[in-house]
């Protein structure tokens, strides 16, 4: 049995790139060509990657709201799980390698900074997230799994705005770095406006079959 009839394109496709961020940072450690900051580096880079793959989980449904493209749904936990997985190395880089698990000071920096208190909560809201999405909590939280994996939608936003704050930018003059945080707030703005029931329902009534259907009525349409 190959790869390829064990696993699909799209399923190849995103642990390639949930490994490329890994097997990048090990490639320039190895060739000796990482940052001259290699903490604010890794930290940077792990959040960053955390970041991308939780906006990607989150493209899986409006992919099968537009296009009715089912394998996406089935990827959902997958490209979460790996989010999971960079916070958690994020998270470990700053309290390990920044902080040198000095947890006084750890404590203190967290209150001194408020988007660093954005970025905890981020994190322990993504924890029983991450734990309740296997299949076995589906079936013991019934209706409620539903409710609770929503507030993804609210724990990305926390993401986007920590991810903004930490540039020091100013988001009304566009000054510093703040281009990038924008760009992934506008995209989960966007999977938030396609949510809306009338937008949903829009999407659906505009299936491909009733574009065939149409195009079989109107041969000469295109
Ligand atoms: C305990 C939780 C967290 C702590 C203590 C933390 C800490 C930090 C720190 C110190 C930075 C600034 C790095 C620098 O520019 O010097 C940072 C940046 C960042 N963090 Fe976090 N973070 C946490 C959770 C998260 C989570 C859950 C995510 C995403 C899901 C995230 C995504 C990011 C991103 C995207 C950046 C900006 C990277 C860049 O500058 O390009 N962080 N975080």
């Amino acid at each position: 049995m190959n790869l390829f009839s064990r696993y699909t394109p799209l399923q190849i496709s995103i642990h390639l790139y949930a490994w490329s961020a890994i097997i990048w940072i090990l490639f320039e450690i190895f060739t000796d060509s990482f940052s001259i900051n290699p903490i604010q580096e890794l930290e940077q880079r792990t959040g960053r990657h955390a970041i991308t793959l939780l906006v990607l989980s989150l493209i899986c449904t409006p992919l099968h709201t537009i296009f009715k493209w089912n394998e996406p749904l089935k990827r959902r936990r997958t490209l979460g799980l790996y989010a999971f997985m960079y916070a958690v190395i994020h998270v470990l880089i700053f309290v390990n390698f920044d902080y040198g698990l000095a947890w006084s000071l750890i404590v203190q920096t967290v209150f001194e900074k408020p988007y660093i208190v954005v970025g905890v909560i981020t994190f322990l809201l993504l924890i029983p997230l991450a734990i309740t999405s296997f299949d076995i909590w589906k079936i013991r939280l019934g209706k409620n799994w539903k409710r609770l994996h929503k507030t993804i939608y609210f724990i990305a936003s926390l993401a986007v705005l920590h991810y903004a704050w930490s540039k020091k930018g100013d988001i009304f003059t566009l000054s510093g770095d703040i281009q990038r945080p924008l760009i992934y707030g506008l995209i989960l703005a966007l999977f938030l406006i396609i949510r809306i029931p009338a937008v949903k329902k829009f999407f659906a009534s505009f299936s491909i079959e009733r574009l065939f259907r149409f195009q079989k009525k109107n041969p000469t349409a295109d």
